[in-house]
């Protein structure tokens, strides 16, 4: 069966690509079928983050109705498939953001996992990525702008009948202003699934264009999200810090 899942927000900048480009890799790593999709039509990052930028097929092609989607999905190193969007300002023109629903049910039969990264707010670009998906995940920051949006997306996904799974927090530092686990709960009614911390090595495992969960596997925001990745997959968290599987780890970040 194939599981659609939409990382939304409210608020920008809160994590959504961070964590779809990451949990792509995890999963694909329990050897999950994966295919991540940049939803993000106006302000697409996912290919930045996967070193997948420069496609000739993009998911703005695919919702022009000029290529099929078949041939906009590329196969990263890390064993999962992205359909990457357009950079390019100008391929905005003519798209039809409202057909993502109908171009993702494509994928169904075809993968464990299709995961789509969403673009913040809540305008039609977000409602249509809520829509291609049948269980959404909702991401914010420790604070109350991001989470006093996060309720608004939250709302949405409710009347749209939509499986929420739950919050996951980011960036949480554990300063005492932070909003706690509890609060959020509390806030939204639904449970938060996972707490990322704010970890230095995002930004650079960004820069160098790789997922944090092989750049830099014994991360403390890697742990975290491999753990997400683990609830989803539906198996038990895995024993961290095994001496074995340390080894293990490293040697596939060095070759990969
Ligand atoms: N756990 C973390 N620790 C430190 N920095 C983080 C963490 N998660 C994300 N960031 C930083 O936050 C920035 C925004 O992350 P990201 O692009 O994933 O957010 P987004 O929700 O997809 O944003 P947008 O709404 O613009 O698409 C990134 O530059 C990244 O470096
Ligand atoms: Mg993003």
């Amino acid at each position: 069966m194939t599981r659609i899942i939409v990382f939304s927000s409210g608020k920008g900048g809160v994590g959504k690509t961070t964590l779809v480009s990451n949990l792509a890799a995890a999963l694909a790593d329990f050897g999950e079928e994966v295919v991540a999709i940049d939803a993000n039509v106006t302000t697409p990052n996912l290919g930045l983050h996967l070193g997948i930028h420069l496609a000739p097929n993009t998911l703005h092609d695919v919702l022009k109705g000029n290529v099929k989607l078949r041939n906009a999905i590329y196969p990263h190193p890390l064993g999962f498939k992205v359909v990457p969007a357009s950079l390019n300002v100008n391929d905005l023109k003519s798209v039809d953001v409202g057909r993502l629903p109908e171009v993702t049910l494509n994928l169904l039969g075809k993968a464990d996992f299709v995961i789509l990264d969403c673009a913040a707010g809540l305008g039609k670009e977000a409602s249509s990525a809520l829509m291609a998906a049948d269980e959404v995940i909702i991401v914010t920051n420790p604070d109350l702008p991001s989470l006093t949006d996060a309720l608004k997306t939250l709302k949405i996904a409710q009347e749209a009948k939509k499986k929420v799974l739950g919050i996951v927090v980011n960036r949480v530092k554990g300063r005492k202003h932070e909003l706690s686990k509890e609060e959020i709960e509390e806030f939204l009614g639904v449970p938060v699934i996972a707490e990322i911390p704010e970890d230095k090595h995002v930004s650079e495992a960004i820069a160098a264009k790789q997922p944090l969960v092989h750049y830099k596997p014994d991360s403390p925001a890697a742990r975290e999200i491999r753990k997400l990745a683990a609830w989803l997959a539906g198996r038990k968290v895995e024993e961290e810090g095994g001496v074995l599987r340390k080894l293990l780890r490293k040697v596939t970040s060095w070759l990969s």
